[in-house]
């Protein structure tokens, strides 16, 4: 009886788990999104007191409620005992994408690099204190990824994608001054930023003194997320323009790179529609795509686009071994929570970002990423 009781209320805690992500991969406002958190939270631990007590009259269909209650611990069971182990056997077993090649990373401890913590100022400075806390480390990854349009004059171009910076305070200045320092010795051909650069009006201000320290050989591109919706997104985007990004919102350019066309989109919905515009837009081209949720990922195969680079979900923030992410904002739940995906004709990269309004990261370490686009092995 204990083990049927504990299996229903780690299905109960799949379920809520579930339905937060995809509530909370809706186009909320703020308050909602935080009545979500609260509400899941309460339910969460609602349910196990209340099972415990009607133990003994669970499956008794003459008393009040007893049925349904009994419907949805069937339910538990069933997203406990099936659902969970398909998921986490998928997730496993899922193959490489073909188009991934090579890759490689190295972990920086900032707080060595910089002598000590770079608590800030934020409201959750002491959040990072919690033991095994990653978030003041930075993994700088490399990844070769191998595209079937790639013309033969772009073979070896790179792309610096930073994502979810979130300035809030907490890590201080030094810390991002630290990351993007190293970013910039990269000297990527692009630079892509896909969205919540700041955490509050007050930190607005850091965006162009943090990004701006951003070297690139050709041009850098941002797009907007959804907080920086809350705040005051227009400022965001002019601080941007100030450093010479070119700042995309719902639309798209084509410049000239090594002497072939690109047409870079901005994808900011949700949160800012409409989506763009692409009748326009030249078929040919190679289509890169920023886009802050990757849950835009089937307008983006509609759209034709080759790559697309996201963030928005942080990977979870907090990972478990073996089962992984939990927390994942997005209608797709944890499907697209971070790394490369095959999702022809697209080939969507999500980033872990590298901030979070919580800084709190368990094995799933801030993300800094260049990314080699190379022709096809075959
Ligand atoms: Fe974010």
């Amino acid at each position: 009886m204990l083990l049927l009781f504990i299996a229903a209320c780690l299905g109960h805690l799949v379920l809520m788990v579930a339905s937060h992500n995809w509530f909370y991969g809706l186009p909320l406002p703020h308050w909602m999104t935080d009545a979500i958190h609260l509400l899941h939270g309460l339910l969460v631990l609602a349910f196990p007191p209340l099972l415990w007590w009607n133990l003994s009259s669970l499956f008794d269909f003459g008393t009040f409620g007893g049925g349904a209650l009994s419907a949805y611990v069937i339910l538990c069971w069933t997203a406990a005992l099936v659902l969970l182990p398909i998921n986490i056997a998928f997730r496993v077993l899922r193959p490489k994408p073909r188009a991934l090649g090579k890759v490689q990373s190295e972990i920086v401890n900032i707080v060595k690099q910089l002598g000590g913590p770079p608590a800030g100022v934020g409201k959750k400075r002491l959040e990072p204190l919690l033991p095994w806390n990653e978030a003041w480390q930075v993994e700088y990854v490399e990844r070769t990824l191998h595209m079937p349009r790639l013309p033969a004059a772009w073979e070896g171009l790179t792309i610096l994608h930073l994502s979810d910076l979130h300035l809030c305070g907490t890590p201080d200045r030094a810390w991002f001054r630290a990351v993007m320092d190293r970013c910039a010795a990269w000297e990527p051909d692009l630079i892509a930023v896909t969205g919540d650069l700041a955490d509050g009006l007050d930190y607005i201000r850091w965006v162009a003194p943090v990004l701006g320290r951003l070297r690139c050989k050709t041009a850098a591109f941002a797009i907007l997320g959804n907080h920086d919706e809350w705040y005051a997104p227009d400022k965001v985007r002019r601080r941007l323009r100030r450093i010479g990004m070119h700042v995309l919102g719902n639309s798209w350019e084509q410049l000239d790179v090594r002497g072939e066309p690109l047409v870079v989109i901005g994808q900011e919905s949700p949160w800012f529609p409409p989506a763009p515009d692409l009748s326009a837009c030249p078929a040919g081209p190679f289509r890169l795509c920023l886009s802050h949720t990757p849950d835009n990922i089937r307008w983006a195969q509609r759209a034709g686009v080759d790559l697309m680079l996201s963030g928005h979900v942080h990977g979870g923030q907090i990972r478990l071994p073996v089962i992984g992410s939990i927390l994942v904002p997005s209608r797709y739940g944890r499907r697209y929570d971070c790394g490369v995906f095959d999702e022809a004709p697209t080939l969507l990269h999500v980033s872990r970002g590298l901030g979070g309004d919580h800084p709190v990261r368990f094995l799933c370490r801030p993300e800094a990423t260049r990314l080699i686009l190379r022709r096809p092995l075959d």
